[in-house]
């Protein structure tokens, strides 16, 4: 049976760990072509390496800066080379750093907009021709529920990625009005069993304990596993989803709905 995705090229950003790996190993094994992208570069290979151990010649690994307009250029002109074009844009690397607007250094706040909103700017913006070459395709950019709801503490990781839900409005309805036949839309995960929650299991003392203060949050009582996130990209990725755009596909276990009164 032919994959959700099979004859797609996809790029992924941050495709050495984390969502960005998970999301390469499953769009690959549902049919992507695959350049598995990271500003480090050993945990890059290491993913396209796991790729083409099931998938042969599936996936190529690039050492990209998703922050760096040439390195932008550079890892497109690969996909063009390698695969022929590009149909998958996953602007997926980013990086979190916690701190309300008291404790925020400017420095930190900077730092987390080029990372976390520039990239995917530079992203969008080279990607866009390649993707009308290929006859269309889908940009998916990793917002978070933090895009959407107010947090003291993430003050400029939420801010980067409410930028991030707002940039992709804009493109999707940029690209509907030329008939590009791209589609743009954002995602918006709650907290994720990845590396990324590293540093708030270190402050709570362990993993376990950190998992369970989080998911205390979340109503349906659990943190997300990479693969709950991975089955929405997919579908954004593929032709089912061809009649969405500028959308925000939230997978949050209910935490965005409301609030769950006591009684
Ligand atoms: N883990 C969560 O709880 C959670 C929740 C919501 C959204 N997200 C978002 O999901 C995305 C993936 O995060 P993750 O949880 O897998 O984190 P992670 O730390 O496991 O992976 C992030 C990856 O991005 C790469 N990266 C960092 N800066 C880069 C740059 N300038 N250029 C290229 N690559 C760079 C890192 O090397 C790393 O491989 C991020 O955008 C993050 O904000 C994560």
């Amino acid at each position: 049976m032919a994959g959700r995705v099979e004859g797609k090229v996809a790029l992924i950003t941050g495709a050495g760990s984390g969502l960005g790996r998970a999301s390469a190993i499953h769009l690959a094994e549902e049919g992507a072509s695959i350049i598995a992208s990271d500003l480090n570069e050993i945990t890059a290979v290491e993913t396209a390496a796991t790729i083409n151990a099931k998938w042969q010649g599936a996936a190529i690994s690039a050492k990209h800066d998703a922050t760096n307009e040439n390195d932008w250029k550079a890892v497109l002109e690969l996909a063009q080379v390698q695969f022929g074009g590009l149909h998958v844009l996953l602007n997926n690397a980013g990086i979190s750093i916690g701190g309300d607007i008291e404790s925020t250094e400017f420095a930190e706040w900077k730092k987390l907009q080029e990372i976390d909103v520039d990239s995917v700017f530079w992203g969008c913006k080279l990607a866009l021709p390649y993707m009308r070459d290929s006859g269309g395709g889908s940009i998916i950019n990793i917002s978070s529920t933090v895009g959407i709801l107010g947090n003291p503490s993430t003050l400029g990781y939420g801010t980067a990625k409410a930028a991030v839900r707002s940039m992709t409005k804009s493109i999707a309805l940029h690209c509907a009005r030329h008939k590009y036949n791209i589609r743009c839309n954002s995602v918006h995960p709650t907290f994720i069993k990845t590396p990324l929650l590293d540093r708030f299991s270190e402050a709570v003392g362990s993993e376990k304990e950190a998992y369970q203060t989080l998911a205390d949050l979340i109503p349906l009582g659990e943190i997300l596993e990479t693969e709950d996130v991975t089955h929405g990209i997919i579908y954004l990725a593929s032709e089912e989803s061809r009649m969405m755009t500028g959308a925000e596909f939230v997978i949050d276990g209910g935490l965005t709905s409301g609030y769950m009164p006591p009684i």
